[in-house]
């Protein structure tokens, strides 16, 4: 047996790893350099063919959907085309303005269910899966608010190269602002700020890419007289990348078990740890119920 369909789903854990993402948004689909002139590239969107194409007059298409250009990436509105015009692109304050925050973009397309995405991004228990990548410390959740299409998360982490070593947890804010997530905090024992936004395109009920976007301000380190400007701290970051790379490979290793895990034993009750998880999948499930509602695909429709 299969897991059930959202509208055969018994329980909020069934209907959050059947729902889909609320296609009226912008999705982030491809990098701009992946799509030189002349080029066309695959993807999906829940389970939907969509091929990218940018024509030799530098024109990008989405098979006549709306398509955009921001921050190196190709955005889609894979939802209604009337809608696109009033759906706001992600802004990200740091890439803005004279001296932009350095930017490394990394991606993965990982076999698992975004829900399941967002619940590792948004909740901290899961740090022992790391085991020697000690990256961060579980730390307390101070604060969990949901509001509109927002669940806002508060927590007092360790974050950062230095975690195994006696330095003062930091404040760490996490964001699902729907579709999308956020996350900003400082390197515990170092001073410099870090914000990383997360993209998820959904591809189907079991595949999601997922763009992530870090962002680094200036970093100032002890035996430095001055911080270390953007470019700098870029050059450390991209040296940095593999590293940066095998650590979220655990994560993709952990995210694909647990689909796995989930489609063998869909029926079995849930042991949630974080209070936060039940928030982000309300927010999920509300979204898609409206999605649901506003294209008029019905119960029966759906069974
Ligand atoms: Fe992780």
């Amino acid at each position: 047996m299969t897991p059930p369909a959202f509208t055969a789903a018994l329980n909020p854990r069934q209907k959050v790893r059947a729902a889909g993402l609320d296609p009226d948004h912008w999705y982030a689909a491809e990098y701009e350099r992946a799509l030189p002139p002349g080029t066309t590239r695959l993807t999906r969107f829940w389970g939907a063919p969509i091929a990218l194409t940018r024509g030799r007059d530098d024109r990008l298409d989405a098979e006549g959907r709306p398509v955009r250009a921001r921050y190196g990436l190709v955005w889609i509105f894979p939802g209604d085309p009337a809608r696109a015009e009033r759906v706001a692109l992600p802004e990200v304050p740091e890439l803005e303005g004279p001296d932009p925050w350095a930017y490394v973009p990394i991606d993965f397309t990982w076999r698992a269910h975004h829900s399941m995405v967002i619940d590792n991004l948004c909740d901290l228990t899961h740090a022992h899966l790391h085991r020697r990548f000690a990256s961060f410390q579980p730390g307390r959740l101070l604060q969990c608010q949901a509001q509109d299409d927002r669940v806002l998360l508060r927590y007092e982490a360790r974050v950062g190269p230095l975690v195994r070593r006696r330095v003062p947890p930091s404040p760490m804010t996490i964001g699902y602002e729907y579709p999308y997530h956020w996350a900003a905090f400082e390197w515990s024992g170092i001073r410099g700020r870090i914000k990383y936004w997360t993209f998820l395109l959904p591809m189907d009920e079991r595949t999601t890419r997922v763009f992530f976007v870090m962002l680094y301000d200036t970093l100032r380190v002890a035996a430095l007289p001055v911080p270390l400007p953007h470019r700098a701290v870029w050059w450390l970051l991209r040296a940095a990348q593999p590293t940066v790379r095998a650590l979220l490979d655990q994560d993709g290793l952990a995210l694909e078990a647990e689909q796995a895990g989930y489609e063998a034993h869909w029926t079995a009750p849930l042991v949630e740890l974080n209070p936060a998880v039940s928030q982000l999948h309300r927010l999920t499930i509300r979204k898609w119920e409206t999605h649901l509602e506003r294209t008029a695909v019905t119960v029966e429709a759906t069974a």
